[in-house]
């Protein structure tokens, strides 16, 4: 009897994502379907705290030292080499310019040297497909049409989005001033918290009343649906100014009001965010949006997610919260993102991607 020849299982495509456009430097390996085979992130975090934010200069030489060990680990988490990878994804813009650079170039070099498609990725569009990736296995089916919020230590802003074979980012409103994350930060750089401030703040607050102090929500006179947080960043620095809430030498912080201060702050957040959220989420029904995803390094505090699960319930729209590990910059984000654009079609030539320090969403 003639042995059967078997034929060899078909290989799932693997894309490579590389994010490095402000403080983390990240290496990814997914699978077409979205399984996450490794995501590895080197946080820059410990070498910019003594400056209370992120230092340009030092996110480059930081990205160019740590680029070529975690890819190599990340490879080696998932178990491949580089001649196993198909397409190749990295964070276009925005970000900082030095160090978008550095993952750029790299992307540039694996992609051309192996004949690849390179498709860069704007990074707001990695955090808005965040929410549907999971832990283990494929990610969920992302819905033909979406809301996503993304709040981040750089943007604030709810977008209109549409997935398929032709994709469309639209955004709904954006930040006038500061972003959330980045007032999370300020605020907690005067009461003397590490940065980043808003892990802190969240942690801080655990057990306050989110009711003892009054900070209300910014509006425009036009009713426009902007957000505005540089109002709130004022008030809260004055008021914890005014309750002794600044750390100084001999005296110990009032530790009970600055939980109370901590909740009341992270409420106003929300409540900003959720009033916006209500004011632009359509009410036609036809061809309403079905889900809303929440993504961006806020999308981590679990004040925020448990107000947005409640307002899904009582609105009856499937609410997508990312996996933590998802919400902070990350590869994954990229990759997948990489992987929606390549389903509608786009193949890169490695030559042409740019690194922009500014993009739009869309584009
Ligand atoms: O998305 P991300 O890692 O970087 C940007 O693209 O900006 O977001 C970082 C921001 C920081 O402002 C940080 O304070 C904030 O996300 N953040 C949080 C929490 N975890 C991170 N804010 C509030 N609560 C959290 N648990
Ligand atoms: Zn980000």
């Amino acid at each position: 009897m003639q042995p059967r020849t078997q034929n060899p299982e078909p290989r799932t495509p693997l894309v490579l994502g590389i994010e490095t456009s402000c403080d983390e430097t990240s290496v990814a390996v997914l699978e077409a379907d979205g399984t996450v085979r490794s995501n590895l992130i080197a946080s820059q975090i410990a070498r910019h705290q003594p400056f209370g934010g992120v230092v340009p200069e030092i996110a480059s030489r930081e990205h160019l030292e740590h680029l070529m060990p975690v890819l190599e680990k990340a490879l080696g988490d998932a178990g491949i080499g580089l001649e196993d990878i198909d397409a190749v994804a990295v964070t276009a813009g925005p970000g900082l310019i030095g160090a978008l650079l550095v993952g750029v170039a790299a992307a540039q070099g694996i992609a051309w040297g192996r004949g690849l498609p390179l498709v860069p990725v704007n990074h707001l569009e990695g955090h808005i497909y965040s929410p549907w990736l999971r832990r283990d296995g494929a990610a969920l089916d992302l819905p033909e049409r979406f809301f996503s919020m993304v709040v981040s230590g750089g943007h604030s802003s709810i977008y209109d989005v549409r997935s398929g074979e032709q994709p469309s980012v639209t955004a709904l409103n954006r930040t006038r001033d500061d972003a959330a994350g980045e007032v999370f930060d300020k605020v907690a750089k005067f009461l003397g918290l590490p940065y980043p401030g808003g892990p802190h703040i969240e942690r801080i607050a655990r057990g306050g009343d989110a009711n003892a102090f009054r900070f209300g929500i910014a509006q425009f006179k036009q009713d426009s649906p902007d957000f505005s947080f540089s109002g709130l960043k004022a008030t809260a620095i004055r008021t914890a100014k005014e309750h002794g809430l600044e750390p100084s030498e001999g005296r110990p912080q009032p530790e009970a009001r600055l939980r109370d201060f901590c909740a009341s702050f992270q409420q106003a957040i929300s409540d900003q965010l959720i009033d916006r959220l209500v004011r632009l989420w359509p009410v036609d029904a036809g061809d309403a949006p079905s889900e809303l995803g929440l993504a961006g390094g806020v999308a981590a505090n679990g004040h925020l997610r448990e107000r947005i699960e409640n307002w899904g319930a009582e609105a009856g729209v499937t609410v997508r919260l990312p996996e933590k590990v998802f919400c902070t910059d990350n590869a994954a984000m990229i990759a997948f993102s990489g992987i929606q654009r390549m389903r509608a079609g786009f193949r890169g030539d490695p030559l042409r991607v740019q690194a922009r320090s500014r993009m739009a969403v869309g584009q």
